[in-house]
């Protein structure tokens, strides 16, 4: 005889699989539906914002109601992320297994910050976290965790390697240096400044021509920096620029660290899965050769928001840097046989993002996974083709690691600002149409349209429309305003 509680809030067997088929059939006809539906619609109504922010009643509701809301009301005002079409900033494209495996975690709730609280899933983090390393040929030995993005690991490399540097001699702070390129990530330049280097310090170094940064302005800097009496903390090298894609030359500033003894970490969030291909792997072999690697299982490993990885080449580092002991948790110190992954970062209480990543990998297999990472940098590829075969259109940046920028550029019009503005209503016009979703970046500060392909659903015939719609969109644009002037 089973002894249920008396609370509310403990649902019967039955209702809770109930409920749970829902959801599932709710996700599962959205994802199956999505090349009919907009890549995104934008203008929430005030009068929904209004009725979503009432504030609970004392009284339930119905579950049915409830997701009738949200499926009416709610998520229809959002991009679709997993859409073929979607092809803007760094898509986020999980398979439906991987979903499953997030599910798994939140249902049963595991306690992923210490090793005797959540034995098998943290076996199963530790598991994922060195296909990583083989992957990116780091050394055995490498250690790390999963985070809940790219931003969340590079802030973990970088608060490790400044205590690595100067401890807790918060005196030496103000003389700690950075440095990157102008085509790094947002998130390595914010990872700096909460880490207490002075903003003013954080050397933002002007990238070549192809958009990657050079050894040698690593070098000078960091002995002008050092003459000048400051510390060179960290180097931050990209593995797939978020503009561009483009891979800074890892071997050469890996060359210039190991002689600077100065910690080299790498961006490779959105780009580094590219390494299980074979043409990737050559372009990002020096990943190995990094003291740290953020890579985004939530980007190009098809595992839905969020999961991150830091992968540090002396975990040590991590603990020296994050590890307390307080009293109420010493039940659960590690012991010799796990990790508690509480200790090499800033969370506590985490769940266990290693599920989603380990089923969404196993279920297709290896070689499923690397092929559409492949398919994904050929469409990006096909679309510089296609691209270059417009007379309308003009490549800014060719295709590296799924990215292509390029834009409107109508023979004649040759002024910059009028460039800009035309691309800019292009954009402006490809969103608000709704059938395909591509961004913009500016290059050198010239306004730029991007298309980034990361998507398993995404077709050759999605590549082929997409540059159609670009071309229409620029002659309409082009068009009225040559008759409104
Ligand atoms: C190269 C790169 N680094 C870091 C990030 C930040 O990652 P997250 O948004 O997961 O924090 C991104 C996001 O797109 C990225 O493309």
């Amino acid at each position: 005889m089973t002894t249920r509680s008396p609370s509310p809030l403990d649902l019967d067997h039955a209702t809770m699989q109930r409920l749970g088929r829902q959801v599932a059939d709710a996700v599962a006809g959205h994802l199956a539906s999505l090349r009919d539906q907009r890549v995104i619609t934008n203008g929430l109504p005030a009068a929904t914002r209004q009725r979503i922010a009432a504030p609970p009643d004392e009284t339930p509701v119905s579950f049915d109601a409830l997701l009738q809301t949200l499926q009416t009301e709610v998520f229809p005002f959002a991009a679709r992320e997993p859409h073929p079409r979607f092809m803007a900033y760094v898509p986020g494209c999980p398979t439906f297994p991987a979903v499953l495996g997030d599910w798994l975690a939140t249902g049963y709730n595991f306690f992923a910050g210490v090793w005797p609280i959540a034995e098998g899933p943290n076996a199963v983090e530790l598991a994922v976290l060195e296909w990583f390393r083989q992957w990116i040929g780091m050394p055995v030995g490498t250690g790390g965790l999963l985070t809940n993005g790219g931003s969340g690991a590079t802030l973990t490399a970088i608060i490790a390697a400044r205590h690595a540097a100067v401890g807790d001699d918060v005196s030496r702070l103000t003389r700690l240096t950075l440095y990157a390129s102008d085509q790094a990530h947002s998130a390595a330049l914010r990872a700096a400044w909460i880490a207490g280097v002075p903003r003013s310090q954080v050397r933002v170094l002007p990238s070549d021509a192809d958009y990657r940064l050079r050894a040698s302005d690593v070098q000078r800097a960091i002995a002008d920096d050092r003459a000048a009496g400051l510390i060179p903390l960290a180097v931050v090298v990209s593995a797939g620029t978020t503009n561009t894609g483009a891979v800074d030359p890892l071997d050469e500033i890996a060359d210039v660290c190991a002689a600077e003894r100065t910690w080299l970490h790498a961006d490779a969030a959105y780009g580094g899965f590219a390494a299980l291909t074979e043409r990737g792997a050559h372009l990002l072999s020096g990943l190995g050769r990094c003291d740290s690697v953020a890579l985004d299982p939530h980007k190009w490993l098809f595992v839905p928001f969020e999961c991150g990885s830091l992968l540090v080449r002396e975990p040590e580092t991590l603990r020296a840097a994050f590890q307390v002991l307080p009293d109420y948790l010493r039940d659960v110190a590690a012991g010799q046989d796990g990790i508690n992954f509480a200790d090499y970062g800033e969370q506590l209480t985490r769940q266990s993002r290693a599920l989603k990543v380990w089923l969404g990998v196993k279920y297709f297999g290896l070689a499923a996974i690397r092929g559409e990472i492949d398919r994904a940098i050929d469409h990006a590829t096909y679309a510089e083709q296609l691209v270059r075969s417009q007379p309308l259109l003009e490549v800014t940046s060719p295709a590296q690691l799924g990215v292509l920028c390029f834009r409107v550029h109508p023979a004649g019009m040759d002024d910059a600002a009028a460039l800009d503005a035309l691309n800019e209503r292009v954009n402006a016009a490809m969103s608000a149409d709704g059938r395909y979703l591509i961004s913009s970046t500016r290059l050198r500060g010239t306004f730029t349209l991007r298309l980034c392909i990361l998507g398993f659903r995404t077709t050759t015939a999605d590549v082929e429309g997409l540059i159609e719609a670009v071309v229409e969109c620029g002659s309409r644009e082009t068009g009225d305003r040559r008759r409104e002037t």
